[in-house]
């Protein structure tokens, strides 16, 4: 065999961070029949609309028939960005031009092309503490460091995150947050830290990429604006998916930029990642949204579903577990977040599976690996019968654990 003196390693150096999900590899586990899985951030799979989906599927094929199988512009489709910019309008109050709407293969696909664009090595990113491993995980592949700002029920806590762009060295490159039911605690920012922290980020010209895929899940009170929303000097990268009201297999998401410069750039990432999110399912996205009463009452009967179960899940944790769990009831989305006082949850978890029960340990949201009593529970996936043997297994697991 010749060999190189050149020759380098045999992974590149943007390698060496990727680590194993801890959620995906539970997910293997949790094909088990037995196992009640609150780990998972699975939405219900008996909502997904599979009929409609079926027949949106056969007339985009009657209707743009080649067009809908055929190559189209990186960017989406023309009909997806205006339906997504006439979203974000009435939803949202925010203002978009249908060109500045980018569809991308799932939220995750533009976390990883903002990465791409914005992130060199060793570059930080200022975050949520905890925050979305799929985030951690895709900076983690341009090699970035984190900024994790103090977090309390209400969000990101606003003179923290001055403090921390004061002293930060290097300056970071954006800050990242999930506003609305967070991934994974199920807290939401609330409405007068929103302007604030805008408000930050402009005086210290730091972009915001604002996550937001639970926002059209909220069971009570009423929508609070978007960081986008905001009048700023300053560039808010917008994110949001159709994977919570329609069905993540779908794979349609879209980003909203409103700095052409980035705009463009992420374009260029994805014509060198899959030069476009496919077509057809964009077309039959759309098709389906389209049908607007339908879909209102679909995503009304994702929230009703979801509240019932927070519910069950909330009532059940007050029912079984023993003094020193604490969680929280979150307003919306699929997740709530309960700590153990002096408890580590990775142990823990080894003891519940025993049990057929499994959530994922907090300690996998933190950038930095080092706050270990926390753990998320998602409420979306399994239904009340099951909500209520699973917690009961996990307040057995948690006295085995304490004993
Ligand atoms: C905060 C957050 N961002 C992004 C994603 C990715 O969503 P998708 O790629 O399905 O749009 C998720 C999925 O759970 C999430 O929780």
């Amino acid at each position: 065999m010749t060999t190189h003196l050149s020759r380098g390693a045999k992974f590149a150096q943007r390698t060496a961070r990727l680590r194993a999900s801890t959620i995906r590899e539970m997910l293997k586990v949790t094909q088990q029949p037995d196992i009640i899985s609150f780990g998972g951030g699975l939405p219900a799979p008996e909502l997904f609309p599979t009929r409609e989906i079926a027949e949106c599927t056969t007339e985009v094929m009657e209707s743009y028939g080649a067009a809908a199988l055929q190559y189209g512009v990186t960017e989406g489709i023309p009909e997806m960005r205006s339906w997504v910019a006439q979203r974000l309008a009435n939803r949202l109050h925010a203002v978009y031009d249908p060109s500045e709407i980018l569809i991308v293969n799932g939220s995750q696909q533009g976390l990883d092309l903002i990465g791409k664009i914005l992130l060199d090595p060793g570059d930080h990113v200022v975050c949520e503490h905890p925050t979305y491993l799929g985030a951690i995980q895709a900076f983690d592949a341009y090699q970035a460091r984190y900024l994790a700002v103090e977090t309390d029920e209400d969000g990101i806590v606003p003179h923290s995150l001055e403090r921390v762009l004061k002293t930060a060295d290097p300056f970071p490159k954006f800050l990242y947050i999930i506003p609305n039911f967070q991934n994974p605690t199920g807290r939401t920012l609330s409405a007068d830290r929103r302007e604030t922290i805008v408000r930050i980020c402009e005086r210290f010209d730091l972009p915001i990429v604002e996550d937001d895929p639970y926002g059209e899940l909220r069971f009570e009170g009423s929508d609070l604006r978007s960081l986008a929303s905001f009048p700023t000097e300053g560039c808010v990268i917008y994110s949001g998916t159709g994977s919570k009201i329609m069905a993540p297999g779908m794979r349609v998401a879209w980003l909203a930029v409103r700095d052409h410069d980035v705009r463009d750039k992420i374009a260029l990432a994805k014509q060198g990642t899959d030069l476009q999110t496919g077509s057809l399912t964009q077309y039959i996205f759309h098709r389906y949204v389209s049908k607007a009463a339908a879909f209102e009452a679909h995503v009304a009967e994702i929230v009703t579903t979801y509240r019932r179960r927070r519910d069950v899940m909330v009532d059940a944790l007050r029912e079984h577990m023993p003094a020193g769990v604490h969680y929280n009831r979150p307003s919306g989305g699929m997740f709530l977040w309960a700590t153990i006082d002096g408890v580590d949850t990775a142990e823990l978890l080894k003891i519940s599976a025993e049990q057929k029960v499994v959530f994922v340990p907090g300690v996998s949201f933190y950038p930095e690996r080092d706050v270990h009593d926390g753990m998320r529970l998602n409420f979306s996936n399994a239904g009340e019968e099951k909500i209520r043997e699973g917690i009961g297994r996990l307040g057995a697991a948690v006295r085995a654990f304490k004993s």
